[in-house]
């Protein structure tokens, strides 16, 4: 009887997780994993989205006048509450068809840093995008967890989640955040240094895409055994034309090179605020890197030289967030009730 009234309740209940990130959103079913995943972007003329997603990305640098290509989030935090409630809308929707007759109970993955308006404005796009109720999970503690961390040891894990917008560096204990910092340097704020790298040495005038594409491309956060170059086509700042450079990936990691500073201060920042105890844990278990910029080239080799820290990157760790979402799902009830829940 209680098994055909839990069926019964299945049918009109679920759970979605999703990632709401600066560059790109996960959403993730409980039971069926990673339904969708694609760039926060909003193509939008005058009042009207024109498109959403993959589709509107491809607008973006290169829409007519009155088409402009939004992202909602910035430095990880909604900037544009309109917009992003229009994009959950319609990733809730695209990856809930066949449930169009109940809302969800949704988990958001947020910064660990952001403001109690921040949070409230995630709350609110959420629920208005058709959410029954809405639960909050730090990214690092989601990261964590995505990543099969032990986190309800009483021991010390680390988790450094480099997105577009925010890195947030996390140390972990008993379920619980014992300390993290987020600054707002990552993805977003390499492409930008490789902006201005390009106008500073070769009056060269680039677009964001452009410089994702040649960081993704050829670039690096230590001296590569075999270094790279790349042919990079832009607008003359002089002559106002289109011209090509070549550039080298030495050049590269030159222009990141101050904002991964910052990343590594917070790393070793962190550390530094880490009781003793849970520091000794991290010689042994050392650091976990996810967000999309783990997949710099090179990065686990630069902290592990500026921390001496073993450095592993997570298996994809552009899913992280979301995979952990996913699990949390699976005990979300203990989870509305457990500390960390926002
Ligand atoms: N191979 C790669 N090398 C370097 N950077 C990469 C690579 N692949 C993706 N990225 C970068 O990862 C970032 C996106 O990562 P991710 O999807 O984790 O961010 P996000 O979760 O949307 O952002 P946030 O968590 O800050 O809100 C982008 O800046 C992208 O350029
Ligand atoms: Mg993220």
């Amino acid at each position: 009887m209680s098994s055909i009234f839990r069926k019964i309740t299945k049918l009109f209940t679920y759970d979605v997780g999703i990632d709401l990130g600066t560059a790109n959103t996960l959403v993730n079913i409980k039971d069926q994993g990673i339904v969708l995943r694609e760039p926060s972007v909003v193509a939008v003329k005058g009042e009207k989205v024109l498109a959403v997603g993959d589709e509107a990305k491809r607008m973006l640098g290169r829409t007519p006048g009155s088409v402009v290509a939004i992202r909602p989030l910035k430095d990880g935090v909604i900037a544009d509450s309109e917009i992003t409630e229009q994009m959950l809308r319609y990733f809730i929707k695209k990856s809930t068809s066949r449930y169009y007759f109940c809302k969800p109970r949704v988990l958001v993955a947020i910064p660990s840093g952001i403001t109690e308006v921040e949070r409230r404005a995630v709350r609110d796009a959420a629920s208005r995008a058709g959410a029954r109720e809405v639960h909050l999970i730090e990214e690092p503690m989601a990261a964590a967890i995505g990543v099969g961390l032990p986190v309800q040891e009483a021991a010390g894990n680390m988790v450094v989640d480099i997105g577009g917008g925010t890195t947030e560096v996390a140390l972990i204990s008993l379920s619980g955040i014992v300390y993290s910092r987020s600054v707002r340097c990552a993805g977003d704020e390499l492409d930008d240094s490789i902006i201005s790298y390009m106008r500073r040495t070769y009056n060269l005038m680039i677009g964001e895409r452009t410089a994702e594409d040649i960081k993704i491309r050829i670039g690096s956060a230590y001296p590569l055994e075999k270094e790279l170059t790349m042919d990079v086509k832009g607008r003359d700042l002089v002559a106002g034309l289109p011209k090509t450079v070549t550039i080298r990936s030495e050049e590269v990691r030159e222009a990141l090179s101050e904002q991964l500073n910052t990343i590594v201060d917070a790393v070793r920042t962190t550390l530094e605020r880490c009781p003793p105890e849970l520091a000794a844990d991290l010689v042994d278990r050392g650091i976990v890197l996810a967000g999309g910029g783990a997949l710099l080239r090179g990065l686990d080799k630069l902290l592990h030289e500026q921390t001496g820290l073993p450095i592993h990157i997570a298996e994809d760790p552009l899913s992280a967030v979301a995979e952990g979402t996913g699990k949390t799902l699976q005990e979300l009830d203990f989870f509305v009730n457990a500390t960390y829940s926002g």
